[in-house]
């Protein structure tokens, strides 16, 4: 072997180990959830201990509440494990994953977390694209931050499985998901110690507090790291999506956001074939309920998302439920903020609002995981897409202009872009960071930009919503989200884009 693949081998093989490394440490996010959780509420009996004896007596309720929270907490925490036993990573979490941390945090912005995708159906996109997919069970069977078959009785989704390549060899800085406030943080890759030989971590108990049995090798304690609270953060985000994708409570946030989407593009395209279904991608799919929902329209439907932590959630979701209301989970437990009552705080939401498998969706319905920029960059893409759908996703950009300049080339000449959503740089700000490369235009220069690229718009309005919002919350942050339809004009590629 010459020297040039000795070091290229060496290269793939840290990279992978890198790739390991990322997974593992969102895995233990999840795993750390109990604990993180159980740490709050110790605090807050350590509070309530300090109080005098006559505010204790007005208070008496608290320690009831305080135990009710944990009840809470063990049944979130049942969700997330098997959710977890549920998941089917896509690289072997045996690799030797011993690297050092120079090594680490040399190259940890050098490569991107998500690699491949889950088991909804086949990718039959780009090269490098691997993917999820949720075939017709009659035919086939198959945060931002906090702020993702039908007819026959019993459908069943097959899951196509696939070994995950990672996708994105030399990508850009490694994102490990968006946090509360809509954040995207950069993974640092230190910061989390390996807890070999302690206790599993968390949810090995099943609702019944009883051990869990029947867990995968990866999931073994001695595979689990403590994580900063940071990392737990983003699982409890990924609660909150939920609500917002597949609870009958995140129906009004769906109405605002979803909905006008939708009745657009059963607008832009009304006599859609059954044999040759228009194909419509849509970028940052979070937990896939608007990429399940275009697809149940008739539309071959491809949502793309980078996050393990969404990706990990909404493959089970889609690919793992078996009835409408299988789960319940209590996502509003975490913020004793701004609540009208304990009831409130403590209320149940029952999820998925709908059986996925039973939505009609339209064969050839995929999720691709992988960075849009890397996968959607390759040349088979060009000209694929009758449609591209962003919600909440187009500020997630480093540069909005090379996404606006991707979206133009995905499309089909007179391809349409659906955009929905404000413009909260997720890069903005990025206090001690300076190097992150942050291109922050208004709505504007996007729209001028947009033009460069041979766009033309067709409809545009200003539309009020909220985005994994508590409904029942006394705050309630609103955006003012820019919806507009935007044709591609005919050879607007050549035009523009070369
Ligand atoms: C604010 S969330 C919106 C999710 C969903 N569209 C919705 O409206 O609920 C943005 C999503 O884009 C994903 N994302 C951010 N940058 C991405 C990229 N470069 N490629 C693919 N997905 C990305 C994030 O992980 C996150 O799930």
């Amino acid at each position: 072997m010459s020297s040039v693949e000795d070091e290229e081998l060496r290269r793939r093989k840290l990279e992978e180990a890198l790739e390991v490394k990322s997974l593992r440490r969102i895995i233990s996010a999840y795993l750390n959830y109990p604990e993180a959780a159980e740490e709050d509420i110790r605090r807050y009996e350590r509070c309530f201990r300090r109080l005098p004896l006559a505010h204790k007596a007005l208070l008496s309720h608290l320690p009831l509440k305080f135990q009710r929270l944990r009840w809470c907490i063990s049944q979130n925490s049942y969700f997330i494990f098997e959710m977890l036993k549920a998941f089917e990573p896509p690289l072997d979490m045996s690799a030797d994953v011993d690297i050092s941390e120079d090594q680490t945090m040399e190259n940890a912005s050098d490569r991107h977390c998500l690699s491949g995708e889950m088991n909804i159906g086949s990718c039959q996109s780009g090269s490098k694209t691997e993917e999820v997919h949720l075939e017709k069970a009659d035919e086939c069977c198959s945060g931002r931050g906090c702020n993702g078959a039908y007819g026959s009785p019993k459908p069943e989704i097959v899951t196509e499985e696939k070994k995950i390549e990672p996708l994105n060899k030399n990508a850009g800085n490694c994102l490990i998901g968006s946090d509360c406030n809509g954040e995207v943080e950069k993974a640092d890759a230190s910061g989390f110690q390996s807890v070999k030989n302690s206790p599993p971590l968390s949810s090995t108990l099943d609702c019944d507090g009883h051990v869990s049995s029947s867990s995968p090798d990866w999931l073994d304690p001695s595979l689990q790291f403590h994580v900063p609270l940071v990392d737990v953060d983003k699982v409890r985000c990924i609660i909150r999506n939920i609500v917002r994708d597949w609870a009958a409570e995140g129906q009004r946030e769906r109405d605002e956001c979803y909905k006008p989407i939708l009745e657009e593009l059963e607008r832009l395209f009304p006599n859609r074939s059954r044999e040759r279904p228009p194909a419509c991608l849509v970028p940052g799919a979070g937990l896939g309920r608007l990429a399940l929902e275009i697809s149940s329209l008739g539309f071959i439907s491809q949502g793309n998302e980078f996050s393990y932590y969404m990706m990990i959630c909404s493959s089970f979701i889609l690919n793992h439920s078996q009835v409408a209301e299988e789960w319940t989970i209590y996502p509003w437990i975490h913020s004793n903020c701004n609540s009208v009552s304990d009831e409130d705080q403590l209320r149940p939401v029952s999820i998925p609002d709908i059986h996925p498998a039973s939505a009609g969706i339209t064969e050839g319905f995929s999720m691709c995981g992988g960075d849009f920029v890397e996968v959607y960059n390759d040349p088979s893409q060009v000209g694929a897409w009758d449609a591209v759908v962003t919600c909440f996703f187009i500020d997630t950009a480093h540069n909005v202009v090379e996404y606006i300049e991707i979206i133009s080339r995905i499309l089909k000449d007179g391809g349409v872009w659906i955009n929905f959503g404000p413009l909260l740089y997720h890069f903005a700000d990025m206090y001690n960071q300076e190097d992150e490369m942050s291109i922050e235009l208004s709505l504007e220069d996007v729209k001028r930009v947009a033009s460069h690229y041979g766009f033309e718009i067709e409809k545009e309005s200003t539309v009020a919503t909220t985005y994994t919002t508590n409904p029942r919350s006394m705050m309630q942050n609103r955006y003012y989200a820019a919806f507009w339809t935007m044709r591609k004009k005919p050879h607007a590629a050549s035009e523009h884009l070369s």
